[in-house]
């Protein structure tokens, strides 16, 4: 068997690296427009960063594991094609800010049929609407050669940081196909591989569209997890309440579960915020606006609480943070990938510009330019900050570097480095009062504030004051 996956990005490349590990008699090969990203594939420094990732693609690459460029060629030899292009918010026209973008979907259906000497499978594992896989049937139906081919929906449910993990393990294998002896035959053929290594309990298979609808619902449902719990975050600081305690204690609740509870600068990632956008988009095409307006304002909560972290940054500061140097500890949407995509720093460090702060940023894994790019190379979105290059924004080589005379900390990603920083020599080389505003509650404030740090947290009591402590 031969499978080849049309894009070469987050989502395409590990998990075809895993399905080549665990499956030495198929032949995976993995196909991007971009060559440059082709060639890191093939290089020893792979495009992405994931933990785990080197030693799967290492074992595999050259054996039955291969990155190509050449689409044409592969989608000829292919038996299964996924299709793995990205599928980003529209920035255009009818739907724009919210509708997906399927042109990458449709020119790879295009380009599918063009080429296809043979009929095929083809697996949607990009996230997209319900009822793409109508568009590509039909597109790839049209094809003057009368070849058949079966389309399936296999989204991908992988986080990123624990990519490898999650692909060896996965709570389950979702794959949608038509009631037909044509698509259960394909559906089958698909189950088989991930049975080499998935039970086959956890391999669900549904028709097309609640496949297609169910990762659009599992990422608005974590989302909304998030945004609740965000939400009580802002009354835990109005009250002495603790948000993780809150959160701690509601989770024990086998009904709600402790999982997607911890509270934050707000989501970021390419996922959650687009797929809800498509799902409110979805929504409202088919007259639901009550539906939508319930999921719009999970995002809402969303870029409030990231609103929220950088004016309160500003107001600890006496109101003013003109000219003040600011740390940003942390870049990425997330610890452990040196994805930027969505990631809540962009906003904290525009908002902090446009207040004229100084601001220094330090990521383990996010390369300076790509910093500089993600805050200014971008169009302003309403901060007041220009598309320009500023002096104010600095990208440090490490945390000391960006802290060293700065007048506050804003721990914005949950790096592990950042637990164990050697705060006291820290706060030596900062102006008083020294703050601390720990946006991922990773920090032990009370042991800050014993050095002499004015620190909060995100949904903590003020000062560590509690109404409940007796004195
Ligand atoms: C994935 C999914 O596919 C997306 O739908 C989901 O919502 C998020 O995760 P991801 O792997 O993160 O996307 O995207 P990206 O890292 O941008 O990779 C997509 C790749 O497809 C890029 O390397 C791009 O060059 C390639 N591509 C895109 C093609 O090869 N051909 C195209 O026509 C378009
Ligand atoms: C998500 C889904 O988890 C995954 O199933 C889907 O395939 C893609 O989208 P990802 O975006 O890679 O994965 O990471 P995730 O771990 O879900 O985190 C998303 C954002 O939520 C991050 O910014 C993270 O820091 C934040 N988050 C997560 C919280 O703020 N609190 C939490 O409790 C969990």
């Amino acid at each position: 068997m031969k499978i080849c996956c049309i894009g070469a990005g987050y989502v395409g490349g590990p998990t075809m690296a895993m399905i080549a590990l665990k499956c030495h008699d198929i032949t995976v090969t993995v196909v991007d427009m971009n060559a440059a990203r082709i060639a890191a594939w093939n290089s020893g420094t792979l495009p992405i960063f994931e933990p785990g990732l080197d030693d799967v693609v290492k074992q595999a690459r050259g054996r039955n594991l291969f990155f190509s460029t050449d689409v044409a060629g592969q989608i000829k030899q292919a038996d299964i094609i996924f299709v793995a292009v990205n599928t980003p918010t529209k920035t255009y026209g009818v739907g724009a800010g919210r509708a997906a973008d399927l042109r990458y979907i449709e020119s790879v259906a295009r380009t599918i049929a063009e080429h296809a000497e043979t009929g095929k499978i083809i697996v949607e594992k990009s996230t997209i609407p319900v009822k793409t896989a109508d568009a590509i049937k039909t597109i790839v139906a049209s094809n003057s050669k009368g070849l058949k081919f079966s389309v399936l929906s296999n989204p991908e449910f992988l986080a990123e940081g624990t990519a490898v993990a999650d692909l060896l393990n996965p709570d389950r294998v979702l794959i949608g196909g038509e009631r037909t002896p044509e698509g259960e035959k394909a559906m089958a053929t698909l189950a088989g591989v991930y049975a080499r290594w998935v039970p086959r309990d956890r391999i669900i298979t549904t028709n097309l569209w609640s496949s297609e609808l169910s990762k659009l619902v599992a990422n608005a449902f974590l989302a909304q997890r998030i945004s609740s719990i965000n939400s009580i975050s802002a009354l835990c600081e109005a009250t002495g309440a603790d948000v993780d305690e809150v959160a701690n204690a509601i989770g024990k609740d086998s009904r709600i579960g402790p999982k997607f509870l911890k509270s934050s600068v707000g989501f970021g990632g390419s996922c959650f915020q687009k797929d809800i956008l498509n799902l409110t988009y979805l929504c409202e095409s088919f007259g639901l606006p009550e539906v939508a307006a319930y999921w719009t304002s999970v995002v809402g909560i969303n870029d409030w609480q990231k609103q929220r972290f950088a004016a309160r940054i500003v107001k600890e500061l006496f109101n003013t943070v003109a000219d003040k140097k600011i740390a940003v500890l942390g870049f990425a949407f997330k610890k452990d990938t040196n994805d930027t995509r969505e990631s809540a720093a962009i906003n904290v460090v525009r908002d902090l510009l446009a207040e004229h702060a100084k601001v220094s940023v330090y990521d383990p894994k996010v390369p300076a330019e790509e910093i500089r790019r993600d805050v200014l190379g971008k169009p302003s979105t309403g901060s007041g900050q220009e598309a320009t290059d500023n002096p104010r924004l600095t990208v440090a080589k490490d945390a000391y570097e960006a802290c060293a005379g700065a007048h506050a900390i804003a721990i914005v990603t949950e790096w592990d480095e950042f637990k164990t920083l050697d705060y006291a020599k820290i706060f030596a080389g900062m102006p008083k009062p020294a703050c601390l505003f720990d946006g991922r509650n990773i920090v032990d404030l009370a042991a800050l504030r014993k050095i002499g740090f004015k620190a909060s947290g995100i949904g903590k009591p003020p000062g560590g004051r509690r109404e409940g402590d007796v004195a």
